[in-house]
């Protein structure tokens, strides 16, 4: 008799777990007051590690790193964030996985939830990882696809409160590839009302079933332009990522060749506000979407931008991880 109440227990608080996980597959699965606590949580982590003030609010958690691409900073920013906070990541190379011998990803998924308390996945296809969420009974965290990189975005708007005070007013220009990054970049706008430029070559625009809503949600605006030097005019900020994308390799040659003029270099820069600042979400190739001078000048606040995945990433595993607790 006893067993059977355990059973039902238990049955019915994995149900209740089920119902309440709450995934970060694209950034428009936040709400403006969701960006709200998670740039004031993440402000708040990193002053009080600034102060070498302990905070162990993910202790007895595990966290599943499934990555299928290659990472430094999302990778470690996440697991140094998880060790910081009490925590335990584990990190799992997709290709050192049954993954690689064809398990489903809903089987994966159904069976690392039994184990973990969390995942975050670094892989090409966002179906391949709504279709892992959607398994999963545990919060998925979308740690870059193809499509979009939410976290990313979220750190780097992190780093412009932290260095202009306000997003209010702020012109934020991005030039180069309109990727996955930018797409990201793109749900942030429209949730948060800001300006944001795209100077991209035509054919490398974001793609349309991503703009499109973007444009039509925002109450800020949103504008995409092919030519950069008209785009950066009187920029707050100027943002450029790779011309080839992980996964791309093989266009790296043709991509060269289209972006060339896109390059962010001191000519460019020279036409914004005096004031710019350049970001880039890393890793760079000098010379080619940005000039070494620009990477490593005033303007450029990318190390910063860099550091501050590890305090919006805190956040994010609080906000995802105990959402069922709160
Ligand atoms: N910016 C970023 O996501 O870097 P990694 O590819 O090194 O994780
Ligand atoms: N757009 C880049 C971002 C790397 C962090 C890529 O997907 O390779």
């Amino acid at each position: 008799m006893l067993n059977v109440v355990r059973k039902t227990l238990f049955a019915s608080l994995s149900i209740i777990h089920d119902k309440m996980k709450k995934d970060l597959l694209t950034l428009r699965d936040l709400s403006p007051d969701d960006f709200e606590a998670l740039f004031e949580r993440a402000f708040e982590l990193k002053g009080r590690g600034g102060m070498g003030i302990p905070d162990r609010t993910l202790y007895g958690k595990t966290l599943g790193l499934i990555f299928d691409k290659a990472s430094t900073r999302t990778r470690v920013s996440f697991e140094a964030a998880m060790v910081q906070l009490g925590g335990t990541p584990i990190f799992l190379n997709a290709r050192d996985t049954q993954l690689i011998r064809n398990e489903p990803i809903a089987d994966t998924a159904r069976v690392l939830s039994r184990y973990l308390d969390g995942l975050v996945v670094r892989t090409y296809s966002q179906d391949l990882l709504e279709e892992l969420a959607a398994a999963a009974s545990t919060p998925v965290i979308n740690g870059l696809t193809d499509a979009y990189h939410p976290c990313q975005a979220l750190s780097d708007v992190m780093t412009i409160l932290e260095k202009k005070g306000q997003l209010e007013g702020l012109k934020i220009v991005w030039v180069g590839d309109g990727n996955n990054v930018a797409h990201s970049w793109l749900n942030a706008s429209a949730i948060l009302a800001l300006h944001f430029v795209l100077a991209c070559p035509e054919g490398y625009y974001p793609k349309e079933d991503i703009l499109g809503p973007a444009v039509k949600d925002t109450s800020g605006s949103i504008v995409v332009l092919s030519d950069p030097k008209e785009a950066v005019r009187d920029a707050d900020v100027i943002y450029t990522d790779v011309w080839a994308s992980m996964g791309q390799e093989k266009e790296s040659a043709h991509r060269k060749a289209v972006f060339r003029p896109y390059q962010v270099d001191q000519a460019l820069v020279a036409l914004a506000k005096e004031d710019v600042m350049v970001m880039h979400c890393l890793p760079a190739h000098r010379g080619e979407e940005i000039a070494g001078d620009v990477l490593e000048g005033p303007q450029s606040v990318v190390w910063d931008q860099a550091e501050n995945k590890l305090h919006m990433h805190k956040a994010i595993l609080e906000k995802f991880l105990l959402s069922g607790e709160q």
